[in-house]
């Protein structure tokens, strides 16, 4: 079996990865948060430098990106092979409209012909393994029908379904019937997506999903980071010994923030968008989030934390 840590865009950066590695374990694969072009042909800045190998020295990182074309897709290929990856993502599951509008992410999903007429002209000229995370559709969850039996004519590495459509966002449930007929539909490398929150909906899934192996955690590791260990080896800390792994890992965070930007503030506003998400997995998080959220400056925000905590 094996679990991925899911990316997500300003939180599953380099800094929360390599403190994920520091002090949890579990995690078998990294993915990074996509990257994107600018208007003026260069790529996004951000992106370019959570992937660098300086900021991943221990983590073996899948990147990321998002194109709806062919100049484009190579344009941030060849920056992710300059870099020595052997192995790529392309992001056809970002549901916003601003994105989708403009054939990006989802928005390709519901014209399969441009999907194939790309790979047509993408995977002759691609030295590296290419492999998709994708919505099950733009308008609705059919639309996977018609593009993962044409998807077995290309040597994709791998296909990580979230199982939703992009409209829902990421409102409404995962379509798991849908799931299930995914299923016998491609010969690829197969990843559920979508909801895992706990050992339970893993367990339930897994019974579900018979022959599924590759299995992706977003938002429940945001909130819980130690789900992984959970999932792969039935250990669940006890409240104290959880806190204390929470106070390493966000010292390894705090650490990795300051010395990427010596300024204090974005190290402060990085932290408390990590604890929106993690306070959730505590009983008291609602009050901790709350005084947080009012911190002025990053010693403050870490007194009050590690105080807490
Ligand atoms: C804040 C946020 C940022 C995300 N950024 C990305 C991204 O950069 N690339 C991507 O493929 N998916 C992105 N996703 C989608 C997640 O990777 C994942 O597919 C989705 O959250 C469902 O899985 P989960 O229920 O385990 O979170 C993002 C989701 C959220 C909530």
């Amino acid at each position: 079996m094996q679990l991925a840590l899911a990316p997500l865009q300003t939180y599953t950066d380099y800094h929360f990865r390599n403190a994920h590695l520091a002090v949890f374990k579990g995690v078998d694969k990294f993915y990074a948060p996509y990257l994107k072009m600018n208007n003026d042909g260069t790529i996004k800045n951000a992106p370019k430098i959570d992937i660098l190998p300086k900021n991943n020295p221990q983590i073996a990182v899948i990147p990321q990106l998002m194109a709806c074309g062919e100049e484009e897709f190579f344009i941030m290929a060849d920056y992710i092979e300059s870099l020595g990856y052997k192995e790529l993502n392309w992001n056809m599951g970002c549901p916003y409209p601003m994105v989708t509008n403009r054939n990006l992410g989802a928005g390709i999903l519901n014209k399969p012909s441009e999907i194939f007429e790309l790979f047509d002209h993408i995977f002759p000229k691609l030295k590296m393994g290419l492999g998709i995370k994708m919505r099950m559709g733009l308008e609705n969850t059919s639309e996977i029908l018609e593009i993962l039996p044409r998807l077995n004519d290309y040597p994709l590495t791998e296909i990580i379904i979230h199982a939703r459509y992009a409209k829902q966002l990421y409102n409404g449930p995962c379509d798991h019937e849908r799931f299930q007929e995914c299923i016998s539909l491609t010969k690829h490398p197969l990843t559920y997506n979508g909801d895992i929150e706990s050992k339970e909906d893993f367990d339930e899934l897994q019974i579900k999903f018979k022959g599924i192996n590759h299995w992706m955690i977003g938002r429940g590791a945001m909130k819980n980071p130690s789900l992984f260990e959970e999932i792969q080896f039935g250990t669940v800390d006890s409240g104290e010994v959880y806190r204390n792994k929470l106070t390493l890992f966000s010292q390894h965070i705090i650490t990795s923030l300051l010395e990427c930007n010596p300024d204090k503030g974005y190290a402060l506003s990085k932290m408390k968008s990590y604890w929106e998400y993690l306070s959730e997995g505590l009983s008291d998080g609602k009050q901790l989030y709350r005084k947080l959220k009012k911190a002025k400056s990053i010693s403050d925000f870490s007194e009050l934390l590690f105080e807490t905590l």
